[in-house]
């Protein structure tokens, strides 16, 4: 059977998690811990990320060494495309670095030296998993795209039309690249989800703290439901 590794962002969500899981058993390694256990019938594995790009490699590379099969990923981020409002939910395509940037040698921005790719492709079947789970429970408040990552709270309507048009990025966040990279690197299979807490504008932190909690129940909504239907 597989077992799903299940990454939030946010404690309140690994806490809902927490409260459902059968079969509890928890390590700790670099600082976090690791929860596996039953639910719906699979066999998962889950923890919290910490914010960026660090922490989320490290926790990929660890969820999968404890033998996840593939993983899951749930959180806020801020809109970049103009037709997202805040409540509306992104399913990763893909996921790139929007801070690796080597413009000075001649590299475009994003783009990693030396390496042929810098734009990590999300599970097809995982996405159109989540994208059912989404259109069920929140019927046109979702969208398939690209998931733009820096370690950087984007608060900018300058830079949010520069990731737009450059990289052609649905939205922003700190982890969703780092994730989606180490997933390949291990060949194993991704999606992340993120739930527009804000415009990636000047009131973004306003709308971000607004946000969390509610993000947090419809995470944890989606991720039930992704479950129920493996
Ligand atoms: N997560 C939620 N909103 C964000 C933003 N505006 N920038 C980066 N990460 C975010």
């Amino acid at each position: 059977a597989l077992k799903i590794g299940i990454m939030g962002a946010m404690a309140e969500e690994i806490e809902l998690l927490h409260k459902h899981v059968e079969r509890a058993n928890s390590f700790e390694k670099a600082g976090i811990t690791y929860v596996s256990g039953h639910l719906h019938g699979h066999e998962v594995i889950f923890c919290k990320s910490g914010v960026g790009k660090v922490n989320a490699a490290v926790c990929t590379q660890l969820l999968i060494d404890a033998g996840a099969d593939c993983i899951l990923f749930t959180g806020v981020a801020g809109a970049l495309d103009p037709s997202l409002n805040i409540g509306d939910i992104v399913v990763s395509t893909s996921c790139q670095q929007h801070d690796m940037d080597c413009r000075p040698l001649g590299f475009s921005r994003g783009e990693i030296p030396f390496q042929d790719v810098s734009e990590w492709v999300a599970d097809a079947a995982l996405v159109d998993l989540a994208v059912r789970a989404c259109e069920d429970l929140f019927p046109g408040r979702s969208m398939k795209g690209k998931v733009l990552s820096g370690d950087q709270f984007v608060a900018s309507r300058e830079l949010v039309r520069e990731l737009h048009e450059e990289l052609g990025g649905a939205c922003t966040e700190m982890e969703g690249a780092s994730l989606a990279q180490v997933c390949v690197m291990n060949g194993t299979p991704f999606v992340v989800i993120r739930s527009m807490s804000d415009k990636a504008d000047g009131s973004a932190h306003v709308n971000f703290a607004d946000f969390t909690v509610t993000a947090s129940v419809n995470s944890h909504r989606i991720i039930d439901e992704m479950l129920r239907r493996m």
